[in-house]
């Protein structure tokens, strides 16, 4: 081999594995692309497991429990980290508890959450995704949570 055709096929040789690394780039791109529009995993798990009783469809009279939106402005102020949120709703999951609840009233209403067993993994998806994400609010639930919050009540 001549000097000349070493260095055309190094040359091709390169063009080629250059246009692979830019397909493979795109296709990259393209998967995040879809992802992004794909829903978050914590939704579907928090439906399935936790909406027995936290869903914001039920009427404020026949509820099983709270809203979850009701948990999530409980457990998050500006201050609250997600890695703080997840730990707290973990921790709760592990052992629900009357010392440890946060929401008096709706002990008082419901009674203890009853404890039931989760994958860490799906509590972790759930907590990402109240985390980052409006959750469906019931009609009632602003007038009632800014009552439930004035000073004239307990
Ligand atoms: C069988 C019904 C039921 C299911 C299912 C359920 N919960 Fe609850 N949960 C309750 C009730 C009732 C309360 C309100 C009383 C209380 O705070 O303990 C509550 C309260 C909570 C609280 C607030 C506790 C406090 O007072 O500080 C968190 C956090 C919570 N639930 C998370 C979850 C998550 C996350 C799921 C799903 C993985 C879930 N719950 C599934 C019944 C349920």
């Amino acid at each position: 081999m001549t000097i000349k055709s070493i260095l055309f096929f190094s040359l091709v040789i390169l063009l080629v594995s250059c246009k692979e690394n830019t397909e493979s780039k795109m296709a990259y791109i393209a998967k995040l692309e879809l992802k992004k529009h794909e829903e978050h995993p914590g939704k579907k798990l928090m439906e399935t497991h936790c909406y027995v009783c936290h869903n914001p469809s039920d009427s404020h009279e026949k509820r099983l429990a709270p809203p979850m939106i009701a948990i999530k402005k409980h457990y998050i102020d500006k201050e609250t980290t997600k890695e703080a949120f997840t730990k707290a709703v973990l921790t709760w999951i592990e052992n629900p508890n009357i010392e440890d609840a946060k929401m008096y009233g709706a002990v008082r209403r419901f009674g203890v959450m009853p404890k039931q067993s989760f994958l860490e993994e799906d509590i972790k998806q759930i907590a990402d995704y109240l985390y980052d994400n409006e959750i469906d609010q019931p009609a009632w639930f602003n007038e009632h949570f800014n009552e439930m919050k004035s000073p004239r009540q307990k």
